[in-house]
């Protein structure tokens, strides 16, 4: 190992936690190399953890007293959780039971460890270790899904014979790979360096200081791309009619209420941006001139007349703008019927680079709703048109994808 020695892992914190899996014993090779390769170890075992191997084994590696337990008056006295999870910059769980899969993906803080995964902004690694057909069920697999978009980098599980006879993906890394993959440098992010602006949700145009016109736009599919870009890197801003939601980790907001607005604020941004989206339900009209007061009902009169002037198309606008200035543009497309042929036509005649769209007829998918299908239409190449199906799956998921797409546009030569 001493080829690992003085690597970057020197003067590294790390917290090894340990939970209650047979590859527990491997725990205390892993913990003797993280020393050896100049890690400061400090060692949390679960409490079934204790089954497999002793914290005074732990504790002889490291010359660090273990801990156990969150209710320990002594242990806290000295390093309270807090503390601890403030001094380690890496959490590496291993092994990583399911049951600890489960309860860290639910955000639970039963024990110390798991309190300390919650309370800690370090990195964090885990490698799962579990009997085969554990690791295939669908709640690990949901769990381990749900880990890694909160952050967590999933190492193994490897293939192979099992302690409990069973053959099959479930065993756990041997330490030796554990700790080369702690070495890997971290490899930038793919969206890294790029400006990527996103307009969402609805628009609101005022008919008098009381009322307004406006659609159904939750802004959940731009807010999820706004978050899918940011967690490949990009730099994100988002331009947002007015919705319900948080704004995304790292993104930032810029609110607006109506077309005009969000015009404006588009062609600001647009020519310092990469990648242009326009996912907002932007209202096609406004009022001509809003009233000053709040229009009255008139006695005697059945009818109220509202002349509506139409508002900017905000994507043609920056698909329109000159070359040296303009990003890559995608639009979405909400048709309730010939999905391919209407999408083409808004491509062309908007002069996207690209289109997702949304079939609004489905039930249970599109506005409103955690889930979509889409359609995606890109310019290829050659001139010609490209095209990808997407089967109903959360907004999120769909919203990596389609960010994935635009950035495999961007990394082609210009075409248009
Ligand atoms: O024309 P239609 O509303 O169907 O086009 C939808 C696409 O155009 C979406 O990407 C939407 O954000 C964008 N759009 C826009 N400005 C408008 C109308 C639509 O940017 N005034």
């Amino acid at each position: 190992m001493s080829s690992l020695s003085g690597s970057r892992t020197s003067g590294t914190k790390v917290l090894l936690g340990i939970s209650a899996g047979i590859a527990a014993y491997k725990s205390a090779l892993l913990a003797r190399l993280l020393k050896q390769a100049g890690c400061e170890v400090r060692v949390v075992m679960t409490e079934g953890a204790q089954a497999f191997i002793t914290p005074l084994t732990l504790q002889a590696l490291t010359g660090e007293p273990v801990r156990t337990s969150l209710l320990d008056p002594e242990a806290e006295a000295g390093m309270g959780h807090i503390e601890l999870a403030r001094w380690a910059d890496t959490i590496l769980i291993a092994p990583a039971t399911a049951d600890l899969m489960a309860r860290l993906a639910a955000g639970m803080a039963d024990d110390l460890l798991t309190t300390l995964c919650l309370a800690s902004q370090s990195r964090k690694v885990m490698a799962p270790a579990m009997n085969q057909a554990m690791w295939a069920h669908p709640a690990t697999q949901r769990n381990a899904a749900r880990l890694a978009e909160d952050g967590w980098r999933l190492l193994g599980p490897a293939s192979g014979d099992q302690a409990c006879g069973d053959v099959g993906p479930g065993r756990m890394l041997e330490p030796e790979e554990i700790l080369a993959a702690l070495l890997e440098p971290p490899k930038a992010p793919e969206a890294a360096g790029l400006a990527v602006t996103i307009t969402a949700g609805p628009t609101r145009e005022p008919l008098d200081p009381v009322r307004y016109l406006s659609n159904h736009s939750s802004g959940k599919m731009g807010y999820a791309l706004a978050e899918a870009a940011a967690a490949l890197g990009a730099r994100v801003t988002l331009i947002s009619g007015p919705v319900s939601l948080p704004c995304p980790a790292g993104v930032e907001r810029l609110e607006v209420e109506t077309a005009v607005e969000m015009h404006e604020a588009a062609q600001r941004l647009a020519p310092e941006s990469d990648l242009f989206i326009g996912c907002a339900a932007v209202a096609d009209y406004r009022a001509e001139s809003a009233a000053e007061h709040k229009i009255k009902k008139v006695e005697g009169e059945e009818e109220l007349v509202l002349r509506l002037v139409k508002n900017p198309d905000i994507i043609a606008a920056v698909a329109a703008l000159p070359a040296e200035h303009r990003p890559l543009v995608v639009g979405f497309a909400a048709e309730t019927r010939d999905l391919a042929t209407y999408a083409r036509d808004k491509l062309a005649r908007k002069g996207l680079d690209m289109i997702v769209a949304n079939d609004v007829s489905r039930e249970g998918l599109g506005f409103g709703s955690d889930h979509n299908a889409a359609l995606l239409l890109w310019r290829s190449g050659d001139g010609g048109v490209d095209q990808e199906s997407l089967d109903p799956q959360p907004k999120r998921e769909m919203a990596g994808a389609v960010i994935r797409r635009a950035l495999a546009c961007l990394a082609r030569p210009p075409s248009r």
